[in-house]
């Protein structure tokens, strides 16, 4: 895989208009205001927008300037994707590439970098907020809180995708840590027998569906009621799973060393 020479990736980061190559941007989870400015700046310069139209709200399209061609990818195949960008690209254009919530999970960004780089097309990634970001921002909590949970676990149930046995749901249930489930509202039984079989049936789970969207919904419910109400709300995509022993800590006295007293550190040394 041969990466963007330096040189290119600092004209690119830096110039005003965009150089040819493809940028593949983060769009957060659905509120066009969580787009990051660098995400921002290059939408509205790009003259190609390739996007993914179930999970792109239209209001970001009207970034994009007057004469950029935007494509929709819902009824595309990754072979009709990568060859159109390329080409664009090698006819001098600046593209977009548009994944819903942060590119680094679930938005098959591997593969189009592969060939991206195979292809010696520039390419850059601009990342986003994720889904499990903006669920916690709503829930007004901390997903790592002292004593109590320290450690972010980012997972789904296999479905079409597999995910590999080391990895098995039941086995990283077993951490008790704060665990965000992507892509499992189909498989929700299965996935809520396989976290009781360690977290207790009365740990807090948020439901979180379409968050950032007009038509967003959220519900906090025991883990023994997931599957009961994922059911009971006909929730079968865009929908956000978070278990986290935090959510019950709101009145906890616990605190992180960060802002103590007692702890000092370089900016903050203590009096001599
Ligand atoms: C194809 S994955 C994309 C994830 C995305 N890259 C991210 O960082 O959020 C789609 C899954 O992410 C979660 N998701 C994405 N956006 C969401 C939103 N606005 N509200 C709730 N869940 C969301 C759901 O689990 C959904 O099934």
């Amino acid at each position: 895989m041969t990466p963007p020479s330096p040189e290119l990736l600092e004209q690119t980061t830096f110039s005003k208009s965009l150089l040819p190559a493809v940028y593949i941007v983060g769009a957060g989870p659905g509120d066009p205001d969580l787009l990051t400015v660098k995400a921002q700046r290059i939408i509205q310069q790009a003259d190609v927008v390739v996007y993914a139209n179930s999970l792109v709200p239209k209001e970001m399209l009207s970034l994009c300037h007057n004469g950029a061609e935007l494509i929709p990818t819902a009824t595309k195949t990754l072979e009709d994707i990568v060859p159109m960008m390329i080409d664009r690209v090698r006819s001098h254009l600046s593209v977009v590439r548009l994944h819903s919530g942060d590119p680094c999970l679930y938005g098959a960004v591997h593969e189009q970098i592969q060939a991206l780089a195979e292809a010696e097309i520039p390419f850059e990634i601009i990342p986003g907020i994720s889904a499990f970001q903006l669920a916690a921002a709503k829930l007004q909590v901390e997903l790592t809180v002292p004593e109590l949970v320290q450690t972010i676990i980012l997972t789904r149930i296999s479905g079409r995708t597999q995910v590999p046995e080391a990895e098995e749901l039941a086995s990283l249930a077993a951490h008790k840590a704060s665990l965000c489930l992507y892509l499992s509202a189909r498989h929700v039984d299965q996935a809520q027998q396989k976290l009781l079989a360690h977290y207790e049936p009365d740990t807090p789970v948020a439901i979180g569906f379409r968050l950032g969207w007009p038509d967003e919904q959220m519900w906090v419910v025991p883990l023994s009621e997931m599957a009961k109400a994922t059911e009971d709300h006909e929730l079968i995509r865009t929908t956000l799973y978070l278990i986290s022993p935090a959510l019950k800590s709101t009145h906890s006295q616990a605190r992180s060393r960060l802002y103590h007293p007692e702890h000092r550190h370089l900016f903050r040394p203590g009096k001599h």
